[in-house]
C-alpha cells in the first residue's frame, strides 16, 4: 500500500480486497472477551477532526485502541486553532512531535492532501470536504460482501445529494472498480458535472435507478454545504425522492438498503425503510471499527498472518 490513504483511487483492486479480508480477522477480534491485541503497541496515532462525527471519530478511536495504538484525539474547539493557527501550521507541529500516523477529516476538499506533503506521519483520510471518504466506501464494501456472494455484477442504486457527497465519490471509485453497475440518482441540481466519465449510468429518475436493484444506498442531504435552494423544500424532495416501502418494493426482494448516516429522517428515508427489515445502517456502523482496523494494520505494515495474536 501507498504511504497514506487519501483516495480509493490509491488502492489497487487486490488491495482493497487484502483490505476487506484482514478486516475479516480483525471483527473476531471484536468478539473475544478481551477486544485487544498488541499490533500497534508503540504506534501513536492522532485523530485530527476539524468537522462533526460520531461515527467515523468514535471508530477509529475503538479501533487504535483495539489495536493498542497510543490514541490522541485533538479537539480542534479547544486547540491553537481557535486563535487562528493554520491547518499546515496544525500539521507541522504535531508532526514535531512524532506520531506514526493522522486521521484527519476537514470541510476542506484536499485538506488530507495538504498533511500528506508536509508530513513524514501516514495520513489517513477521515472525510475531506465533498471529495473523498475512503474508508468509509471500503466499509460500505464490506457490508454488501456480507450479505452478497460478489460485488461484481451487482446493481447498487446510490440516491440523494450527489453534488455535495464525498460518500458517493469514494463509493462510485471503489464499486466501479471491483465491477458493480452503478446508477446514481438525485435532482438534476443536485448532480455534479461529469458524473458519467466515471463509468455510472445517472438518472433522475428514482423509480429507475432502483428497478431491480440488489442495493439501495441514500445519502443525507447536506443543508450545511448548501447555499442556495437546490430544491423547493424538504416534502417536495421526499415525495420524489425519499426511500419508502413503496420504493422498496421495486428493487430485487433482497436488496439492501444502505446509509452512511447521520440520516434525516422523512427526508431522504423513511423511518419504517431505515428500521425495517432490508436496512443493513448499523451493520455498516459495526463493520467501521473492523475496516478500519484493517486500514490502520495495513498502512503500519502489517503481515496478515500476525493479526491474530
Ligand atoms: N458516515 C460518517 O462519516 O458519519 P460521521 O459524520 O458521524 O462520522
Amino acid at each position: 500500500m501507498k504511504k497514506d490513504l487519501l483516495s480509493i483511487s490509491d488502492l489497487t483492486r487486490d488491495e482493497i480486497y487484502r483490505i476487506l479480508e484482514t478486516a475479516d480477522a480483525m471483527r473476531e477480534i471484536g468478539t473475544r472477551p478481551i477486544k485487544k491485541v498488541p499490533t500497534l503497541r508503540g504506534k501513536t496515532v492522532v485523530n485530527l477532526f476539524y468537522e462533526p462525527s460520531t461515527r467515523t471519530r468514535t471508530s477509529f478511536e475503538i479501533a487504535e485502541k483495539r489495536l493498542s495504538a497510543d490514541t490522541l484525539n485533538i479537539a480542534v474547539s479547544a486547540s491553537s486553532v481557535q486563535k487562528g493557527e493554520t491547518l499546515a501550521d496544525t500539521a507541522m507541529n504535531i508532526e514535531a512531535m512524532s506520531p506514526d500516523m493522522i486521521v484527519i477529516r476537514h470541510a476542506s476538499s484536499g485538506a488530507c492532501h495538504l498533511l500528506s506533503r508536509i508530513c513524514k506521519s501516514r495520513i489517513i483520510n477521515a472525510g475531506d470536504g465533498m471529495h473523498e471518504h475512503p474508508t468509509q466506501a471500503l466499509l460500505d464494501a464490506y457490508t454488501i460482501r456480507q450479505h452478497k456472494p460478489t460485488i461484481e455484477g451487482l446493481k447498487v442504486a446510490i440516491v440523494g445529494d450527489l453534488l455535495h457527497s464525498r460518500v458517493l465519490r469514494s463509493n462510485v471509485l471503489l464499486l466501479t472498480k471491483l465491477g458493480a453497475d452503478v446508477w446514481v440518482c438525485g435532482p438534476p441540481t443536485l448532480v455534479p458535472r461529469g458524473m458519467q466519465q466515471l463509468g455510472v449510468t445517472v438518472s433522475t429518475s428514482v423509480e429507475a435507478a432502483i428497478d431491480r436493484a440488489d442495493v439501495i444506498m441514500m445519502l443525507r442531504i447536506q443543508q450545511e454545504r448548501m447555499q442556495g435552494a437546490y430544491f423547493p423544500s424538504l416534502r417536495e424532495y421526499f415525495s420524489l425522492f425519499g426511500m419508502t416501502s413503496a420504493r422498496v418494493a421495486l428493487a430485487k426482494p433482497d436488496v439492501i438498503i444502505m446509509h452512511p448516516g447521520p440520516m434525516n429522517r422523512g427526508v431522504e428515508i423513511a423511518s419504517d425503510v431505515a428500521d425495517g427489515p432490508h436496512s443493513v445502517i448499523l451493520e455498516q456502523v459495526a463493520n467501521g471499527v473492523a475496516v478500519r482496523m484493517a486500514v490502520l494494520y495495513l498502512l503500519a505494515g502489517g503481515v496478515e498472518d500476525e493479526v491474530a495474536a
